[in-house]
């Protein structure tokens, strides 16, 4: 037994070792902690950062020896790069982030490729080329000291706080006036359908900045590829889109698709009043009954399909209701119910074919199930009606029966 004990202890400090944890014996963050006063000093920051978990120290970003406890002995020790410029600060964070042999060693299914794509961003390229130190840098969306996953919540990069990272430049009026593109970006995100999902309703799969803007290489989609960008979540539109007539002609005329009817950051609840021939209809802003095309008639059709399809689904939707406050059983007709409000969803999808013919190809079938569904409806009405009747009658009888029974109860009492 005791002669186990030995190795078993040299195993213990060697596992210890291994373990990776704040950096012992450490005088940068030892002395730094000492002189340095309030939460937003760096080595009080640094205490939550992700590098600090990792076992990383001051020394390891900013160079210099962690064993002297001098200052000036440690801007003289090797290595020291002291605090970088803000056009160093992309290269300083890439010499650890875009090496993979180091980074495997810490996290192998981290990317190595943020310097890259950031050098392909409109800020890489304005901070890199042109020396435009407003541009965002790698601290500006990260922090410097409390660098956090992006995964956390406590990370100014997590989708739910990134609209408010990219709106400290983007929506600052007197910041961005010198380019004079817009500020409203974080303001419309906010009112926005995919604002509210992921702002209010905490939906993760609704899109943050980042998802329509790529995270390291920030700039506009082109006009042209911005199908491409919604459709990474919405596809199937996407593809009803690229078939349709409105792909090339909107490529051609430089419009730029999705965008050209939902805009890009006000993206508002769809009503069925967008498409058609009245005054509020999208299809409206570009056609006119006279510009040779087939448009308006194509929108009127459209636009007839779709009101017919959501009408007869309401009034099944009440009949369905009516039967179930008198107590029938309404499950099998529910259940079918929900086919035809998937031939809704699908038939929204289908308007982006801009064909007539598709879009009835999903409401025909639409309008025929929610016809049966209908009439089932009424007859389970009905049948609640018949059987209250049959009820009134039979009650009627016992009632009739019950009395009659009572008088002659009463006779036979009187006889004895
Ligand atoms: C004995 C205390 C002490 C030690 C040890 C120490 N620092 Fe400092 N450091 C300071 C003080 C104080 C300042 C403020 C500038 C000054 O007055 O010299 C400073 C400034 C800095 C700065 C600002 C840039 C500059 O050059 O002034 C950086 C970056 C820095 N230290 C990093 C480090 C790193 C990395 C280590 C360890 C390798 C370290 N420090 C070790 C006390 C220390
Ligand atoms: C992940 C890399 C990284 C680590 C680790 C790191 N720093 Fe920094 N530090 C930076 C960058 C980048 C800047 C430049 C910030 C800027 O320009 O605003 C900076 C700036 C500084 C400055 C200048 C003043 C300031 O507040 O910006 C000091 C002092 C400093 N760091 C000290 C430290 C100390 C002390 C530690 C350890 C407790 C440390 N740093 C750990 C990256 C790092
Ligand atoms: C000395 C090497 C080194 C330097 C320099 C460095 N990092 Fe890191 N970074 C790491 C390591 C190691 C990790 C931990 C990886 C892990 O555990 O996931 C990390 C993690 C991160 C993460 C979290 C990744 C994730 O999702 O888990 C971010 C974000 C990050 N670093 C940004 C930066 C930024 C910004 C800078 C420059 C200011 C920087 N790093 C400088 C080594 C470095
Ligand atoms: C305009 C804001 C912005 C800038 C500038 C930026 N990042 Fe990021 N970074 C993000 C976002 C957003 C994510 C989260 C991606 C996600 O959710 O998957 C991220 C993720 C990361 C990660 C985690 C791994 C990954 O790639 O998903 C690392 C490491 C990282 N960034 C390092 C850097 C470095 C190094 C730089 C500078 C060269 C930089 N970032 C510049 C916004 C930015
Ligand atoms: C530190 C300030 C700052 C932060 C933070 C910032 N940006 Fe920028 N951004 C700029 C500046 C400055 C420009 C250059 C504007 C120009 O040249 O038109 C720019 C340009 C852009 C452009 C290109 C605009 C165009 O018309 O070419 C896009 C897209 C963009 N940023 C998106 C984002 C997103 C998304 C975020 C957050 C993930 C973000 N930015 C965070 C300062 C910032
Ligand atoms: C649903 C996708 C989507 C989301 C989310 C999104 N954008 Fe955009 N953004 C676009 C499109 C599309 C364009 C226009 C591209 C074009 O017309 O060439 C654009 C353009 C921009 C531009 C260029 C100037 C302008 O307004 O035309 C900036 C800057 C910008 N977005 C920043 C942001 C910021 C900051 C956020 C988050 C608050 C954000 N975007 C969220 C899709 C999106
Ligand atoms: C990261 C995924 C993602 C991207 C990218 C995206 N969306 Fe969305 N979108 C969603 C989600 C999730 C919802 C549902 C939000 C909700 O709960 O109402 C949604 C809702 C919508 C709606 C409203 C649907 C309805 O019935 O209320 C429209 C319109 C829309 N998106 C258009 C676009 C356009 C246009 C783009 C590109 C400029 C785009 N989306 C990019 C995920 C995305
Ligand atoms: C020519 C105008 C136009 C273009 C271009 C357009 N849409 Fe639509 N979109 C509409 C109309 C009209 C509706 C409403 C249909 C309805 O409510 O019945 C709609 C509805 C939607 C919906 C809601 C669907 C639902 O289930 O309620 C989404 C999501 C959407 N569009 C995304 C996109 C995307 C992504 C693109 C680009 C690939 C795009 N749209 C291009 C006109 C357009
Ligand atoms: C942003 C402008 C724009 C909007 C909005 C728009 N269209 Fe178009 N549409 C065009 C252009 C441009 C063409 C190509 C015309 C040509 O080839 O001369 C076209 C072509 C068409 C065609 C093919 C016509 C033919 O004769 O081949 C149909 C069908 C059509 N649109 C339907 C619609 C419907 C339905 C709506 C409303 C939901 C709509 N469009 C909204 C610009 C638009």
């Amino acid at each position: 037994m005791k002669q186990n004990i030995v190795p078993s202890l040299l195993w213990l400090c060697l596992v210890l070792l291994l373990i990776p944890g704040p950096v012992m014996g450490d005088n940068c963050i030892d002395c730094h902690t000492e002189w340095e006063e309030g939460p937003e000093s760096p080595s009080s920051l640094f205490e939550s950062d992700i590098h600090h978990r990792a076992g990383l120290g001051c020394s390891d970003c900013h160079g210099g020896d962690p064993k002297l406890d001098d200052m000036d002995e440690v801007r003289e020790s090797k290595n020291y790069r002291g605090v970088p410029e803000p056009k160093e600060i992309p290269k300083f964070c890439a010499s650890c982030h875009s090496d993979p042999a180091y980074m495997i060693k810490y996290n192998p299914a981290l990317p190595t490729d943020q310097l890259d794509k950031y050098k392909t961003s409109t800020h890489g390229r304005k901070l890199l080329q042109e020396g435009d130190e407003k541009a965002a840098s790698c601290i500006s969306c990260h922090s410097a000291h409390s660098i956090e996953s992006p995964q956390i919540p406590a990370s100014n990069a997590y989708p739910l706080n990134l609209p408010t990272t990219c709106a400290k430049c983007h929506s600052d009026h007197e910041y961005m006036a010198e380019y004079g593109i817009p500020v409203n970006q974080f303001d419309d995100y906010t009112n926005s359908v995919h604002g509210k999902a992921l702002l209010i309703n905490k939906d993760l799969g609704a899109p943050a900045c980042n998802d329509c803007h790529g995270n390291h290489g920030a700039t506009p989609p082109g006009i042209t590829s911005i199908s491409a960008v919604c459709g990474l979540c919405h596809a199937l539109i996407a593809d009803e889109f690229s078939q349709s007539p409105h792909k090339n002609a909107f490529d051609d005329r430089g419009y730029p698709e999705c965008e050209s009817c939902h805009s890009n950051h006000l993206v508002e609840k769809p009503s069925l009043d967008w498409v058609g021939t009245s005054d509020s209809a999208l299809c409206m802003n570009c056609h006119s009954v006279d510009d040779g095309t087939a448009g308006l008639e194509v929108a009127d059709k459209i636009h007839g399909a779709l009101v017919d399809l959501n009408l007869a689904y309401e009034q099944a939707d009440a009949k369905i209701t009516e039967a179930d406050l008198k107590g029938m059983m309404t499950t099998d007709l529910q259940f079918m119910l929900k086919e035809v409000k998937q031939a809704i969803i699908k038939a929204n999808t289908a308007v982006h074919a801009f064909d007539s013919e598709k879009v009835l190809n999903v409401t025909n079938p639409g309008m025929e199930k929610s016809e049966l569904v209908y009439q089932a409806a009424i007859a389970k009405v009905d049948d609640y009606y018949f059987r209250r009747k049959g009820l009134g009658v039979a009650s009627l009888i016992i009632t009739i029966l019950a009395i009659a029974l009572y008088f002659k109860l009463k006779s036979i009492e009187k006889r004895s």
